[in-house]
C-alpha cells in the first residue's frame, strides 16, 4: 500500500518519533498525592486517572529521605474495602533493595524487585517510576533513581484493567513518618514526556539508546554523581529546547517540500501517538511555475544550479542533512561521541564535548559530521590521584575509576589519615625512639609507643621542661600544645591542678591572696571565695559567702551529695529522696532501704549487713563491724575468709567482674560467657566481657568487644589506671576513710585533709596527732607514685604515705621525719625519731592508741606493734619547702616492696627489693605526724601484677648465699 508519499510519511514519522513523544501529548498532568496533614488521598484525584482507557503510561515521582537501612513503603494503592494491595512501592534498606508490588488482572499480586539500590541512606532521593503499556499487557518499568535510569522490567503481565475496580474504594497510602524521615514529594503524573516529566524533579536525562533498557543500570549508576549536577543539566535542557525549535522548522521545511511534491495527509501510525500540527493549507495547483536560482533558492552557503525545468541545490554543508534546498543541523550527539556522563552540546553546526568528569583527563572534542562523531569519540582518563599524593604520605591509596580511597598506613608505618603516617616507633631502636631526651619510653600493649617526661621534667613526652616541683607543669612554657606544656602557674609549690581562683595567672598554691579580695589568705574567712565584707553569720570559719551552711557551724563543710548544701544543715546528706531522720544509711544513697539484719541500718551502710549491730562500731577502722569481725584471715589479703570471695587466694582488690559472689582470682571464667578463661576452648580472648561467639576480626588475640577497653569500663585502656578491672578506671582520692591512730591522745587536734585536682592532690593544713587519709580502693599488685612537700618552714615532723592498708593495726607506712626528735610523751615508752626515709609494716596488737602512736615515732622495731623493714641508710632529713617524688611497687602475691625517692630528677634513696608477706594487699593513703602544710601532688595508682624482673635476682642471689 505505502506509495511514496506514505513512505515519506512514514520516515518523517520515524525521524521525528522522539520530539513527537516528547512534545505532542501536551503538558504533563500533575496530581499532588502528598496532602499536608494526612497520609490519605481523596479517591476522588485518582478516579479519572484510573478509569481512562487510552491512558498507557503513568509516571509516579517521589522525593524522600529515610534514615540509614530502614525500610519504608513510599506511597501504595490499597482497597479502602478489603485494604487489599493494588499497587506498592517499598524500599528495603537493608537489602539495597526496592520492590515494586501490583495486582494483576488475574488477582495475583506481581513482584517487580529492583537491586543494588541505596535508597535508604539518610540522604535525600528523587525516585521516578515510568509504567508504560499499561493497557496493552507487555507492559514496562523504569525506575529511575536521581535523575539516572537504574533499572527497568519488560514484559511485565498487565497491569491495571482500568475502570474494572471502582476508584471511589482506592486510597493512598504513603509511610508512616519516623522522626529521620521524611516524604517531600509524591506526584502521579499522566502525558507529557519523560523529559518533561524527570524535568519536575530537575532532572534533565539523557536519551538513552536501545540497549539502555536492558543493561545500563552499572554504568549509569557510576556517574550519577556527575549526572546530578544541575547546572550542567540546566544548560542541557537549553541545548534540548534549541534542538526541538531546530527539529520543527526542519519540520516545517519538510512539509513545505512534500507540498511542493503533492498534496498530502497525515495519518496517525500508532493510535497513541500524537501528530505534529497540521501543516499549512497545502497549495490548490499541482504544477507550480518553473522556478530558478535565486537568492534564497538553496540552502544558505549551497551552490544552486539552474537547469532546463527549474534549478538544482548541491549538497548540504557539512554537519547538515537535506536536499539542498532545506538543510538541517544534524545531531551529533545521537551517535554519542562524548565519554559516557560527558554532556554533548549539538551546534549548527558540529557538536561539542564538555570537559571530562571529575577524577578524569582527557582532551575536549568538537567536531563537524556524523563520520567524525563516529570516529573521534572523547575518550577520558582516569586520573590516578594517588600519584599525585592525594592520600598522607607513606599510607596506602587505592586508585578507583575517577575516584580514590586512602587506607591505613603502610606496613612499618603508623598513624592514620589525620595525624599523618610515621614511621614505626620503637623504644628500642634510638632511631625510631620519638621521646624527648628527658622521658621515659613506654612500649604498649598495642604496640604503640607513648611518651613520658621523666621524674623532675614536665611537657608532652616529646618536649620535656624543667620541673622543679615535680607537680608536672614546666617552670616556663613549652612550645607544645599539651596542657602540661603550659608554664606551672606555681613554680615552686607543687600544685598539679592549677588551681588558679582569682584567674590572675598565680596559682592559689602560692598566691597570698588567692581570691584577689585584697584579704591575705591567713586573714580572709573565705580564701577562695571574694568576700570583702567578711561576713560570717554562723561565727565558724567558713564566711557567709563560702560557707555551705551559713547559719550553723560546720568547720568541715563536709557535704556528702556535694549538692552545695553542706550536710549539717541538709535534711537529705545522700540526695537519695528519704530525709536523714527517716533514711537508714543517711549518708549512702539507699532508696531501697534494704535491712536484712533489722538492726536499723541499711544493707547499703552497714558494717555486718547479716547481723545486727546498731551501733556499728569498727575498732580496727576495717570497714567490717566489730560484731561480725572475725579478722581470721588466711591469705592474709585484708579480707576475713567469710566474707572473702577467695578465702585462700590472695585478691585483696576483691574484683568480681561477673558478680557471682567468686573473685575473679579464683573464677575459671570471669565474665560466665562460657569460655574458660585460661583452659579449651579458652583462652577467652575477652576474659572481663562477655562474648561467647569470641569475635576477632583483625585476628590479634584480643576480642572485638574489648580491642581497646579490655574490661569494658568506659575509660580506654591507655588512660585507664586498671585496664582488667572494671572497678577502677583514674586515680582519685575524693572519697577518703579518715584514720586517727591515737584517738585518745590529746597532745594534738586531728588532722585535716583538703582533696584537689579532682582527687589527685591531697593536703593537710594542721599539725596533728598521727593520721591517715585512705583511699576505699583495695589494690593487689599496685604501683603507687606522688610528689612529696612540706610546704612550710615551722615544724620538723613526719610526713608520708601507706599501702596494704587492711585497718588501722595493719599497713605499710613510708614515713620521714626532718630531724632526730625524742617523742615528748615517754609513756608507754621512751620513743626516738631519727631523720632518713623509713618503711614500716605496722601490725598492731593494741591497734591506734599511744602505743601504737609512739611505736610510730620510734626509729626501729617495737613488738607486736611496728617492724622496720628499711630506713635510709643517708639518715638525711626532708628540706622545707623541696620537692620529692616517690615511686613505690608493691606486689604482695609475693610480698615484692620497693621504694624510690627523688629529688628533682636525681634518685636519692632506694629501699632496693624488700620482702615482707605481713599485708598481702590493700589500700593506699597519705600519713602524717605532727606536721602541717604537707602537699602530696600529682598523685598517681597503677594496678599492677607484674612481678619484677629483679625480683628474681634478689631470689637467686639469696639463694646463692644460703648455698655458700
Ligand atoms: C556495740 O554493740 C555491741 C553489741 O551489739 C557491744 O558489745 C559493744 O560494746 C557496743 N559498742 C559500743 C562502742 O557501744
Ligand atoms: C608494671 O610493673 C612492671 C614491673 O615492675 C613494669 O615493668 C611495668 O612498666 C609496669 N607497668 C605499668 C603499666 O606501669
Amino acid at each position: 500500500m505505502p506509495g511514496p508519499r506514505g513512505a515519506a510519511l512514514l520516515l518523517l514519522h520515524l525521524v521525528l518519533q522522539p520530539w513527537l513523544r516528547a512534545g505532542a501529548q501536551g503538558p504533563p498532568q500533575v496530581f499532588d498525592l502528598l496532602p499536608s496533614s494526612s497520609q490519605r488521598l481523596n479517591p476522588a484525584v485518582l478516579k479519572p486517572i484510573l478509569t481512562d482507557p487510552t491512558l498507557n503510561e503513568v509516571y509516579v515521582i517521589s522525593t524522600f529521605k529515610l534514615h540509614t537501612k530502614s525500610s519504608a513503603t513510599i506511597f501504595g494503592l490499597y482497597s479502602s474495602t478489603d485494604n487489599s494491595k493494588y499497587f506498592e512501592f517499598t524500599v528495603m534498606g537493608r537489602l539495597n533493595k526496592a520492590i515494586l508490588r501490583y495486582l494483576k488482572n488475574d488477582g495475583k499480586i506481581h513482584l517487580v524487585v529492583f537491586n543494588n539500590l541505596q535508597l535508604a541512606d539518610g540522604r535525600r532521593h528523587r525516585v521516578l517510576l515510568r509504567l508504560t503499556n499499561l493497557q496493552r499487557g507487555a507492559g514496562s518499568v523504569e525506575l529511575y533513581l536521581d535523575c539516572t535510569q537504574v533499572d527497568s522490567v519488560h514484559n511485565l503481565p498487565r497491569a491495571f484493567s482500568g475502570s474494572s475496580q471502582s476508584p471511589d474504594s482506592i486510597e493512598l497510602r504513603t509511610f508512616q513518618r519516623k522522626a529521620q524521615d521524611f516524604l517531600e514529594e509524591l506526584k502521579l503524573v499522566v502525558r507529557g514526556s519523560l523529559f518533561q516529566v524527570a524535568s519536575l524533579q530537575d532532572c534533565f536525562l539523557q536519551q538513552s539508546e536501545p540497549l539502555a533498557t536492558t543493561s545500563t543500570g552499572d554504568f549509569n549508576r557510576q556517574f550519577l554523581g556527575q549526572m546530578t549536577q544541575l547546572n550542567q543539566l540546566l544548560g542541557e535542557v537549553k541545548d534540548l529546547l534549541r534542538q526541538q525549535v531546530k527539529e520543527t522548522s526542519f519540520l516545517r521545511n519538510t512539509i513545505a517540500e512534500c507540498q511542493a511534491c503533492g498534496p498530502l495527509s497525515f495519518q496517525s501510525p500508532t493510535p497513541n501517538t500524537l501528530v505534529p500540527p497540521a501543516p499549512p493549507a497545502p497549495a490548490t495547483s499541482p504544477t507550480p511555475p518553473v522556478r530558478r536560482c535565486d537568492s534564497n533558492s538553496c540552502f544558505r552557503g549551497v551552490r544552486c544550479t539552474d537547469t532546463r525545468d527549474g534549478f538544482q541545490c548541491g549538497p548540504c554543508p557539512e554537519g547538515y542533512t537535506g536536499n539542498g534546498i532545506t538543510c538541517s543541523d544534524i545531531d551529533e550527539c545521537k551517535y554519542h561521541p562524548c565519554y559516557p556522563g560527558v554532556r554533548c552540546v549539538n551546534l549548527a553546526p558540529g557538536f561539542r564535548c564538555e570537559a571530562c568528569p571529575v577524577g578524569f583527563t582527557g582532551p575536549v572534542v568538537q567536531g563537524i559530521g556524523i563520520s567524525f562523531a563516529k570516529s573521534n569519540k572523547q575518550v577520558c582518563t582516569d586520573i590516578d590521584e594517588c600519584r599525585n599524593g592525594a592520600c598522607v604520605l607513606n599510607s596506602i591509596c587505592i586508585n578507583t575509576l575517577g575516584s580514590y580511597r586512602c587506607g591505613p598506613c603502610k606496613p612499618g608505618y603508623t598513624g592514620d589519615q589525620t595525624r599523618g603516617c610515621r614511621t614505626e616507633r620503637s623504644c628500642r631502636n634510638p632511631e625510631l625512639n620519638p621521646c624527648s631526651v628527658n622521658a621515659q619510653c613506654i612500649e604498649e600493649r598495642q604496640g604503640d609507643v607513648t611518651c613520658v617526661c621523666g621524674v623532675g621534667w614536665a611537657g608532652d613526652g616529646y618536649i620535656c621542661g624543667k620541673d622543679v616541683d615535680i607537680d608536672s607543669y614546666p617552670d616556663e612554657e613549652l612550645p607544645c600544645s599539651a596542657r602540661n606544656c603550659k608554664k606551672d602557674n606555681c613554680r615552686y609549690v607543687p600544685n598539679s591542678g592549677q588551681e588558679d581562683a582569682d584567674g590572675d595567672g598565680i596559682g592559689d598554691a602560692c598566691d597570698e591572696d588567692a581570691d584577689g579580695d585584697g584579704i591575705l589568705n591567713e586573714q580572709d574567712n573565705c580564701v577562695l571565695t571574694h568576700n570583702v565584707d567578711q561576713r560570717n553569720s554562723d561565727k565558724d570559719i567558713f564566711g557567709d559567702a563560702c560557707d555551705n551552711c551559713r547559719n550553723i557551724l560546720n568547720n568541715d563543710q563536709k557535704d556528702t551529695d556535694g549538692d552545695g548544701k553542706g550536710d549539717a544543715c541538709d535534711d537529705d546528706m545522700d540526695g537519695d529522696g528519704i530525709k536523714n531522720i527517716l533514711d537508714n544509711c543517711p549518708r549512702v544513697p539507699n532508696r531501697d532501704q534494704r535491712d536484712k539484719d533489722g538492726d536499723g541500718v541499711g544493707d547499703a551502710c552497714d558494717s555486718c549487713p547479716d547481723v545486727s549491730n546498731p551501733n556499728q562500731s569498727d575498732v580496727d577502722n576495717d570497714l567490717v563491724g566489730d560484731s561480725c569481725d572475725t579478722n581470721q584471715d588466711s591469705d592474709g589479703d585484708g579480707h576475713q575468709d567469710s566474707t572473702d570471695n577467695c578465702p585462700t587466694v590472695i585478691n585483696s582488690a576483691q574484683l568480681d567482674t561477673d558478680k557471682d559472689g567468686i573473685g575473679d582470682e579464683c573464677d575459671d571464667d570471669d565474665d560466665n560467657d562460657g569460655i574458660p578463661d585460661l583452659v579449651p576452648p579458652g583462652p577467652d580472648n575477652c576474659r572481663l566481657v562477655p562474648n561467647p561467639a569470641q569475635e576477632d576480626s583483625n585476628r590479634d588475640g584480643v576480642g572485638d568487644i574489648c580491642e581497646t577497653d579490655f574490661d569494658q569500663d568506659q575509660v580506654i585502656d591507655r588512660i585507664d589506671v586498671c585496664p582488667e578491672n572494671a572497678e577502677v578506671t583514674l586515680t582519685d582520692f575524693r572519697a577518703y576513710q579518715t584514720v586517727v591512730l591515737d584517738p585518745e591522745g590529746d597532745a594534738q587536734i586531728d588532722p585535716n585533709w583538703v582533696v584537689l585536682n579532682q582527687g589527685m592532690e591531697i593536703v593537710q593544713t594542721m599539725n596533728s596527732d598521727p593520721g591517715l587519709a585512705v583511699g576505699y580502693t583495695a589494690f593487689n599488685g599496685v604501683d603507687f607514685e606522688g610528689t612529696f612537700h612540706v610546704n612550710t618552714q615551722t615544724d620538723d615532723d613526719y610526713a608520708g604515705f601507706i599501702f596494704g592498708y587492711q585497718d588501722s593495726s595493719s599497713f605499710y607506712v613510708v614515713m620521714w621525719k626532718q630531724t632526730e626528735q625524742t617523742y615528748w610523751q615517754a609513756t608507754p615508752f621512751r620513743a626516738v625519731a631519727e631523720p632518713g626515709i623509713q618503711l614500716k609494716a605496722v601490725k598492731s596488737k593494741t591497734g591506734p592508741g599511744e602505743h601504737l602512736r609512739n611505736s610510730l615515732w620510734h626509729t626501729g622495731d617495737t613488738s607486736d606493734q611496728v617492724r622496720l623493714l628499711w630506713k635510709d641508710s643517708r639518715n638525711v632529713g626532708w628540706k622545707d619547702k623541696v620537692s620529692y617524688r616517690w615511686f613505690l611497687q608493691h606486689r604482695p602475691q609475693v610480698g615484692y616492696i620497693r621504694v624510690r625517692f627523688y629529688e628533682g630528677s636525681e634518685l636519692v634513696a632506694d629501699s632496693g627489693v624488700t620482702i615482707d608477706t605481713t599485708m598481702r594487699g590493700g589500700r593506699l593513703g597519705v600519713f602524717c605526724f605532727s606536721q602541717e602544710n604537707i602537699i602530696w601532688s600529682n598523685l598517681k595508682y597503677r594496678c599492677n601484677d607484674t612481678i619484677p624482673e629483679d625480683f628474681q635476682e634478689f631470689q637467686t642471689q639469696n639463694f646463692d648465699r644460703l648455698d655458700s
